[in-house]
């Protein structure tokens, strides 16, 4: 095999980690090639009758029912952080490092709802604080928004669908969007903005039920009797900057709904 040059070397990682391999999972790299633990000819035998699975929507149904009671019961946010913490049937929990619950000024009169934690939210534990979250805070910043501010009138509070970060960035499924749904949907209700940004697809199939972005954005919605607003997806627009304009034109327009229900 020819030498890997540290530039080759670079290059092998870098796609590694496009493709989702971005975490040590062994302390010492494994030389599979190396290893001899394979029989020449290995004689098939033949599988043993697999149990047949439970009803995936049967699963899906009661994890959502338990979702909606714990979610209801939680008369705060702290509360339904806890409740969220404590939920025992989402298995994404068990792959990420923490619970991504929310960043921002609780009080604010607009809330955005993102997709799922990425690699940087899952290491620090808040929503949009990688490329994208730069990004979006440069957008939040040209209409006079700043998550840190103390003023819940300038400020912003900032959620996603899932909590946990799916395995490999992957998509979220319906299946755990309509699970953890309810812990969305009372999140929004307790902290009760004037007005919702609803980022991308996920956001928009979990709280709409309606996919396709590109035709969605702009169009104003209803979610829990608040209006909401589809938008490109920050992460979006890190791969179609052309698509940007769109996106101003649709933060103008957010912020005049904001001055108009002010
Ligand atoms: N993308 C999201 O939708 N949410 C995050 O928190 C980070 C990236």
């Amino acid at each position: 095999m020819p030498e890997l040059t540290p530039h080759d070397a670079l290059a092998h990682l870098a796609w590694q980690i496009e493709l989702g391999a971005d975490e040590a999972i062994l302390d010492a790299p494994v030389d599979r090639f190396a290893l001899d633990t394979v029989p020449p000819n290995p004689v098939p035998t033949p599988a043993a009758p697999e149990p047949a699975p439970a009803a995936p929507t049967a699963r899906v149904i009661d994890a959502t029912e338990a979702a909606r009671t714990a979610a209801g019961a939680a008369p705060d946010l702290p509360a339904l952080k806890a409740a969220m913490e404590a939920f025992a049937h989402c298995p994404l929990k068990d792959t990420a490092r923490q619970i991504v619950f929310a960043d921002g000024h609780p009080e604010a009169d607009l809330m955005i709802v993102g997709e799922a934690p990425g690699r940087d939210e899952d290491a620090q534990g808040k929503p949009f604080v990688g490329r994208a979250g730069q990004l979006l805070d440069r957008m939040l910043a040209a209409i006079g928004r700043d998550r840190q501010s103390p003023d819940p009138d300038t400020g912003v509070y900032i959620t996603n669908m899932l909590p946990w970060r799916p395995p490999q960035n992957r998509d979220p499924t319906p299946e755990e969007l309509s699970m953890l749904g309810p812990f969305v949907r009372r999140h929004i209700e307790l902290a009760a903005p004037r007005a919702l940004i609803l980022m991308g697809n996920a956001a928009c199939q979990g709280l709409t039920g309606q996919r396709g972005i590109t035709r969605l954005r702009g169009q104003w919605t209803e979610v829990l009797g608040r209006p909401a607003i589809p938008m490109f997806h920050p992460a979006y627009l890190l791969r179609k900057p052309g698509e940007k304009a769109k996106a101003w034109a649709d933060l103008l327009a957010l912020q005049a709904r904001l001055r108009d229900i002010g």
